[in-house]
């Protein structure tokens, strides 16, 4: 396994096609769940340069922090709370371009000012987790972001079967 990442474009699409098979290569091989959250979260956030990338991983009906990069963040939240409650909920990414004009966003950093996040499903089909990214850039996620992380949220289901 190679330590390091090779990107070299800074064209978004085309980092993420530099990027995906070097993270795919990267948790082929591992089966521990931690090892590859925690791999995976860091590649990504410092291949994007954003201020909070991680995981929530559903626990007794809440979501609880997990492997991430970036500052401290709150550690629990409800079902249909906050982007991360509200995108388990409705089982779908959600792309929040203005958090302050999301109605129950959670603010564990006041840089925060756009966030996307992405269900991650087990083997059932069945919400298990989410991956989270928060940049302090308005509007700083589309659906190039949304297309290709949820690739990498498919290849973490077996992770969680
Ligand atoms: N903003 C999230 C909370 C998690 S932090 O961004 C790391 C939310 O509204 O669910």
């Amino acid at each position: 396994m190679t330590a390091t990442l090779n990107l070299s474009s800074n064209n978004k699409q085309e980092r993420y096609q530099q990027l995906l098979p070097q993270l795919q290569a990267l948790i082929e091989h591992e089966s521990d769940q931690t090892a590859n959250l925690a791999n995976i979260a860091a590649a990504l956030h410092h291949s994007f340069n954003w201020l909070w990338t991680g995981f929530y991983l559903v626990k007794q009906q809440q979501l609880v922090l997990n492997a991430f990069q970036g500052p401290i963040a709150c550690t629990r939240i409800p079902y249909g709370r906050g982007v991360c409650g509200s995108a388990w909920q409705q089982n779908r990414t959600l792309v929040v371009p203005d958090v302050e004009a999301f109605p129950d966003h959670i603010a564990c950093s006041s840089l925060a000012r756009s966030e996307i996040v992405v269900p991650i499903h087990n083997s059932q089909g069945v919400v298990c987790a989410v991956l989270d990214v928060d940049s302090t850039q308005l509007k700083h996620f589309d659906t190039v972001d949304a297309t290709n992380l949820e690739q990498i949220a498919r290849w973490l289901s077996p992770l969680f079967s």
